[in-house]
């Protein structure tokens, strides 16, 4: 093992502990405050400026929570402010997207048979899309849309499709997964750095001088911080999809992404009602069921590379030696999946995965079958090692065949 490697693979592990801990630290409280901020209740006797009460119990003590609903009338000496999660979990995310998908950006987010577009390219168009995607919802936010929720969500959730289908035509699978949570994320948190924040700093600004702050600086805060209450369970759908190719790697991957948008914003919203006390929506299970069983319909409909696609039951009368798909996976696959990979850039076998002994083989029979037939996700980079399409059927009929050793 040289150091390089060494280093590289305690760094991503790192920055993928620190960006976990960031980002569980920022939905944390997001949930938090939104299901405070929901469960405020107005009664008489509240002081001056205050817009509601709720009481709270928690780790063996009582919380009478207030709020004012532009500011309180003087400035507390001590104010905490919650930023820190959220840039925190921004940093570390494209720290790591720049660790394996800018770094090794032929791996992971170019695909050549989707788009055979040179690394730096790749990074460029990714990067002005993280861009473009704040600019765009900012600008939508501030216009006359942005007075109406309802018709906001309808255009960015067409938005979003037409930025998955699009980015799903560019990048990989898995690169197109993880672009779209980027983007997302980024949107997330540049609204809390350049609005909300900013805003409320403004209306301490104007406090200290003795004035009263202008509310509609409190409304635009709050309105980004409910889009983002909204927008994690998808976000972090997309950051953990990378696991699972029959999500980003089969054909209507991008169908799937609107799908769960549509499934984090209803379950969101049954529990937003719940804790508004309203009437509880039971119906937005109803929709998230249906929505997850046509993912999973989808998911199952081959992989996003059609052609080559094993479609079907493979007969079960097309006996397969073992020893062909030992040389198929041997010469296919083992370059990268191996004690010793050979593959320029891959220092150990990724995700502990070896495919050089018959043993080895057998094991992840069924891991080989998901990553290389029901979707093309292996060999990555649009099929790097170049299998062929009776490779891949020839593995098929191996697994279909309960995958049986030498
Ligand atoms: C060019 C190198 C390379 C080749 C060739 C390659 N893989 Fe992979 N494979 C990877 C990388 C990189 C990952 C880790 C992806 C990640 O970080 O989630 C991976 C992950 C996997 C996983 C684990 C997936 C997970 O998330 O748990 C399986 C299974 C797998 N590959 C199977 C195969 C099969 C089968 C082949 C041959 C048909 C193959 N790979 C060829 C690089 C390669």
């Amino acid at each position: 093992m040289t150091l390089a490697i060494l280093a590289s693979e305690w760094a991503n592990f790192l920055i993928r502990w620190v960006h976990v801990i960031a980002g569980i630290a920022w939905i944390g409280s997001s949930f938090y405050f939104v299901h405070l901020d929901l469960s405020l209740r107005k009664h008489e006797g509240l002081g001056a400026g205050i817009g509601g009460e709720a009481w709270q119990v928690h780790g063996g003590g009582f919380y009478n929570m207030v709020k004012y609903v532009v500011a309180p009338p003087h400035l507390p000496k001590e104010l905490t402010w919650f930023k820190w999660e959220a840039y925190a979990t921004w940093l570390s995310g494209f720290a790591m997207f720049i660790a394996l998908y800018y770094t090794h950006a032929e791996l992971y987010l170019i695909d050549r048979t989707v788009l055979d577009i040179a690394p730096a390219t790749a990074i460029a168009i990714s990067v002005a899309g993280l861009i473009l995607g704040w600019v765009v919802y900012d600008q939508m936010c501030r216009s006359p849309l942005g007075r109406s929720d309802a018709l906001l969500g309808a255009v960015g959730f067409v938005l979003l499709v037409a930025c998955a289908y699009g980015f799903t035509k560019v990048f990989s699978g898995r690169g197109s997964y993880v672009q779209i949570g980027a983007m997302i994320g980024t949107i997330m948190v540049a609204s809390v750095a350049h609005t909300i924040i900013p805003n409320q700093r403004k209306i301490v600004v104007s406090l200290l001088a003795g004035e009263t702050p202008d509310p509609a600086l409190g409304a635009a805060g709050k309105q980004r911080s409910v889009h983002n209450n909204y927008l994690t369970l998808p976000v972090v759908f997309l950051m953990i999809s990378n696991h699972y190719p029959l999500a980003f790697a089969s054909r209507w991957n991008w169908l799937i992404i609107a799908l769960v948008v549509v499934i984090g914003v209803s379950v969101r919203h049954f529990y937003n009602s719940r804790h508004a006390h309203k009437p509880s929506p039971w119906w937005t299970w109803a929709v998230a069921t249906a929505a997850m069983l046509a993912i999973i319909a989808l998911s199952a409909q081959g992989p996003a590379d059609v052609r080559g696609a094993v479609t079907g039951a493979v007969p079960a009368v097309q006996k397969v030696a073992f020893s062909d798909v030992q040389d198929i996976v041997i010469s296919r696959c083992s370059m990268c999946h191996a004690e010793e990979p050979v593959w320029d850039g891959v220092g150990v076998a990724p995700k502990g995965v070896m495919l050089d002994t018959p043993a080895r083989i057998q094991l992840h029979a069924d891991a080989i079958y998901l990553q290389a037939v029901a979707t093309h996700a292996m060999p990555p980079g649009g099929n790097l090692t170049e299998i062929s399409d009776d490779d891949r059927r020839v593995i098929a009929a191996w697994v279909e065949n309960g995958a049986p050793g030498p």
